[in-house]
């Protein structure tokens, strides 16, 4: 449940459907599916290997299994380019994280006043500009957003981070079920969303969507940084590996194609271009949300689904950060927490601020948001995943990851050891140059 949680968040509902949207819908839906199924899947088996083969924390663990397979102590360069994506990534994701407390608390207000009151679209692009625009109120909320995750896993994982994931993951089944039931019955454009995310158009599909699909696989999953790593050693022995992550994966994927049949069917209704970029849940939606019957519950649920789907899975990223401070300093877990989201935080308040005072600083032609999301999501996921996967392939000897500890004997074994020595290594590798070279240094 915690690695569902972690799983299923804002890469799902915020950032999945749209990118879908620019990406030809269905053939990018495609592409998606192909990269979870062949790279996503391998490298997160092999990272819950690692996890409980290293029984540490993810430096330390590349140390000891490298140190027992006879090979070199660098090995654990990886533990530390997770630990760079993790801090990177929660850096940015604090920022949409406060932006979705934002919402909600504005949708409690009277943000979607519906009727003959109905909040114009055009304060709702300025509601949205003047949250990200105003330094002020966006690093309040992403403080506030911080401090929560610092919170819960300062509680523990078991107390913290698996009380909490038991609690809301189901929760955010249900809503977002709730959602697509009520885009399904309630407006005349269920079918539009289900051949928009299904019926494949390759004609918008370039090597730069490909990268796109790749990464997002791997931050959807929430591997490639040695998060899993994490969970992995402390995942009881009696449960199957392959069972978990299969299970982790596919209910990842179920939650972001809900998001796409639950947002769909509703800006469809209010007539407004779906591809809309990164404002598609903050602009479009509400701006849809206000035009339509009942529009505020709708709203109020979705920015509580969104806000949920956050907060469970921004530990998952500060956790690695934490169990090394832990382990190195030999502190206490709530200190570690402390330090560790204070830092993350402080990366935080560049990245909100790149919206407002330093929105003129613009390397590579992106803001320091868009470059950070950018660099940890197609670079840093990607070679982590491949590295990973070399790791677990090739470091590893082959009898310790066919164990019933591991990955289990077998066809399903050799399938695996495929996967993570030639396919995902190549795959990513192919994929990345590609990309770059359309993307970033175009
Ligand atoms: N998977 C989460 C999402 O879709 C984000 C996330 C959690 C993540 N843990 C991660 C991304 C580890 C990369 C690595 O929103």
């Amino acid at each position: 449940m915690v690695a569902t949680g972690a799983a299923a968040g804002l890469g799902n509902i915020w950032k999945f459907p749209y990118i879908a949207g620019e990406n030809g819908g269905g053939a990018f839906v495609l592409v998606y599916l192909g990269c979870i199924l062949l790279i996503g899947l391998p490298v997160f088996a092999a990272e819950l290997v690692l996890g409980r083969m290293g029984d540490h924390n993810v430096v330390d663990s590349f140390n000891r299994i490298a140190a027992e397979a006879g090979r070199s102590s660098r090995w654990s360069a990886i533990g530390w380019i997770g630990l760079l994506a993790v801090f990177l990534i929660l850096s940015f994701y604090g920022v949409v994280g406060g932006w979705a407390f934002a919402y909600l608390a504005a949708s409690v207000g009277d943000l979607f006043t519906v009727g003959e009151k109905a909040t114009p679209p055009g304060a709702i692009v300025q509601a949205f500009n003047g949250l990200t625009g105003d330094p002020v109120r966006s690093v309040a909320w992403q403080t506030l957003f911080m401090g929560g995750t610092a919170l819960i896993v300062g509680t523990g994982v078991r107390a913290g981070i698996e009380r909490l994931s038991r609690l809301l993951v189901p929760l955010l089944f249900v809503l977002l079920s709730l959602m697509a039931i009520y885009g399904a019955v309630a407006t005349n454009h269920f079918g539009a969303a289900l051949s928009f995310l299904f019926a494949p158009d390759f004609s918008r599909l370039n090597a730069n969507s490909l990268l796109i699909a790749l990464g997002h696989a791997f931050f959807t999953l929430g591997v490639g940084v040695g998060a899993m790593l994490t969970f992995g050693s402390y995942l009881p022995k009696r449960i199957g590996l392959v069972r978990a992550c299969v299970a982790v994966a596919c209910l990842d994927t179920a939650m972001a194609l809900l998001a796409g049949l639950a947002i769909f069917p509703i800006v469809f209704a209010s007539a407004i271009e779906p591809g809309a970029g990164p404002g598609l849940v903050f602009i479009t939606l509400p701006i849809a949300f206000s035009g339509m019957a009942g529009g505020d519950v709708l709203g109020l649920v979705f920015f509580a689904v969104l806000a949920i789907a956050a907060l469970t899975s921004s530990p998952s990223l500060l956790e690695p950060v934490v169990e090394f401070i832990r382990e190195k300093a030999a502190v206490r877990r709530r200190t570690a927490a402390v330090v560790a989201a204070g830092a993350v935080w402080a990366l935080g308040v560049v990245q909100a601020l790149s919206f407002s005072v330093w929105s003129g600083i613009t390397p590579f032609g992106k803001s320091i948001f868009d470059l950070s999301a950018y660099l940890a999501t197609n670079v840093l996921l990607p070679i982590g995943g491949i590295l990973i996967a070399l790791f677990a392939g090739w470091v590893v000897p082959w009898c310790r990851t066919a164990g019933s500890d591991g990955i289990g004997g077998g066809k399903l074994h050799r399938l695996w050891r495929l996967c993570v020595r030639y396919v995902a290594p190549a795959g990513v590798l192919i994929v990345m140059l590609n990309g770059l070279a359309g993307g970033l240094l175009r």
